[in-house]
């Protein structure tokens, strides 16, 4: 099937070193970035300079886990900033873009959360958005008082309750509560501000929430979900979703299941902006793309290579020769249809790799899609998922900050406006309305226009 010419959504996803593994050792790259603050607010610029309709970051709350050895040559989610915190900073020096990050719903509170996410949605004038995710890191675990994380099944039932909770109380004052009236004395009017009184499996939670209805009624919910559970839930409450989809025949399955989902949910499909990572290595020419890859592609550490492979297939690579074959026998084979360990696992026996050549293709995107290119190769790519409906947009990841970022925003990005399918200004006020999204109104009553 094919759409109509539109134009698309780019949000673009910040690794704080960049995406691709070795980023950081790259000579050009902000070697501190997690923890530099002006690093961030350079490429929040640029982004929107791209005029991309959102930057997002994730967030796990715990430092990876492994070998100390490993995890010292990989600075990735070691040091960085909470994402809220961070995003709060970088409100005051950005008009337009939108401003999306992690909270887990496994170990925070929706309290907590819902007051964040509407604090931030205020001071940035309608621009926030929250990635709604479940934790899949037992070692979050251990920093909140649990030895064990919760199951799959649990985390998305208290997810769903979550964000019942946090919807109920974004919506605890009505819009137009507020009066402010000095000459009546009369601050905000009573009966419009409403207690939640929510009782759950989960949550007991009364309201009301102590922030005023936030300018986009609800920030935009993200989800990322890809298990059968996970994708239901996307369909029943995600407005966009992020999704590693490596083939075009892939992505259009995942679009046609999700959005065919959400019927069931009373929900226009419409509504649901599907947007696949894309870990884009620009170059002027072909050959100069390549170049940019070999190059980081040559400072991938061995270590981290295997270990990355480890934590991927399930299996200690230590023992084994980097320049022998994957021990396939030892690798169990309860593996789920679609998932990025069986490509993997494909990809080593149809072509015979070694352990550091299957490295050397997995490590770099952990299995996400990296495209190399010039702008007019990367634009066709583009237009063509666009076009043939896998995705309403892409999540750039660039391989490595700030240059990968500017290069996209210098080359790729007026490529595709010149082809029509991207904005050259931002239209309206708020991330809701640039990416299509209707302002749900007040479950209490009247609503205000975008
Ligand atoms: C682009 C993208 C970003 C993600 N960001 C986070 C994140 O910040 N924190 C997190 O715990 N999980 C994150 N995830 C993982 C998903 O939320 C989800 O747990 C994972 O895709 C597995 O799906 P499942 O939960 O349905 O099993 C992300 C996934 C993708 C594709």
């Amino acid at each position: 099937m094919a759409r109509a010419r539109g134009q698309m959504r780019l949000g673009a996803f910040f690794h704080p070193t960049g995406n691709h593994v070795a980023a950081w050792l790259h000579p050009q790259s902000q070697i501190d970035a997690g923890t530099n603050f002006g690093h961030y607010v350079q490429i929040a610029q640029t982004a929107e300079r791209g005029k991309f309709d959102l930057i997002f970051f994730a967030d796990a709350v715990a430092t990876r886990d492994g070998p100390l050895e490993v995890l010292s040559r990989w600075p990735q989610y070691m040091a960085y900033f909470d994402p809220f915190t961070l995003l709060a900073g970088i409100s005051a020096l950005t008009q337009n873009i939108g401003l999306v990050a992690t909270a887990t719903t496994s170990y925070n509170e929706p309290y907590n959360v819902a007051r964040r996410v509407a604090s931030l949605d205020h001071m940035s004038g309608g621009r926030a958005g929250w990635n709604v995710v479940t934790s899949s890191n037992q070692s979050e675990a251990l920093n909140f008082g649990r030895d064990e994380h919760f199951a799959h099944d649990v985390r998305y039932d208290r997810a769903r309750e979550f964000v019942e909770v946090v919807r109920g109380l974004w919506d605890s004052y009505e819009d137009d509560a507020f009066v402010r009236d000095r000459a009546n004395a009369r601050y905000f009017i009573p009966e419009k501000l409403h207690h939640l009184h929510h009782v759950g499996n989960h949550f007991k939670v009364r309201g009301p929430l102590n922030t005023a209805r936030p300018p986009q009624g609800h920030p935009v919910l993200a989800q990322a979900g890809s298990s059968e559970t996970g994708r239901e839930f996307a369909a029943e409450i995600g407005e966009v979703i992020f999704t590693p989809q490596l083939t075009l025949d892939s992505a259009k399955a995942f679009y046609a299941d999700l959005k065919g989902r959400a019927a069931k949910y009373g929900r226009n499909p419409e509504h649901i902006k599907i947007m696949p990572g894309l870990n884009a290595i620009v170059g002027r020419t072909d050959e100069e793309a390549e170049e940019k890859h070999q190059q980081l592609q040559s400072l991938i550490h061995p270590d981290v290579g295997r270990a990355l492979l480890t934590t991927e297939l399930g299996i200690d690579l230590r023992p084994f020769p980097l320049d022998g074959p994957l021990p396939f026998h030892l690798i169990k084979d309860d593996i789920k249809v679609g998932s990025t360990r069986q490509f993997v696992l494909k990809m080593a026996k149809r072509d015979n790799l070694t352990i550091r050549e299957l490295y050397l293709r997995y490590a770099g995107a952990r299995g996400q899609r990296t495209l190399k290119g010039s702008p007019q190769r990367i634009a066709d790519d583009m237009e063509q998922w666009f076009l043939e409906e896998g995705v309403d947009g892409f999540l750039v990841q660039p391989a490595t900050l700030p240059g990968g970022l500017d290069d996209f925003v210098a080359l790729v990005i007026p490529e595709l406006q010149r082809r029509g399918l991207f904005r050259r200004e931002y239209e309206g006020r708020t991330l809701r309305y640039r990416l299509g999204l209707p302002r749900p109104p007040s479950r209490y009553g009247r609503t205000a226009a975008d």
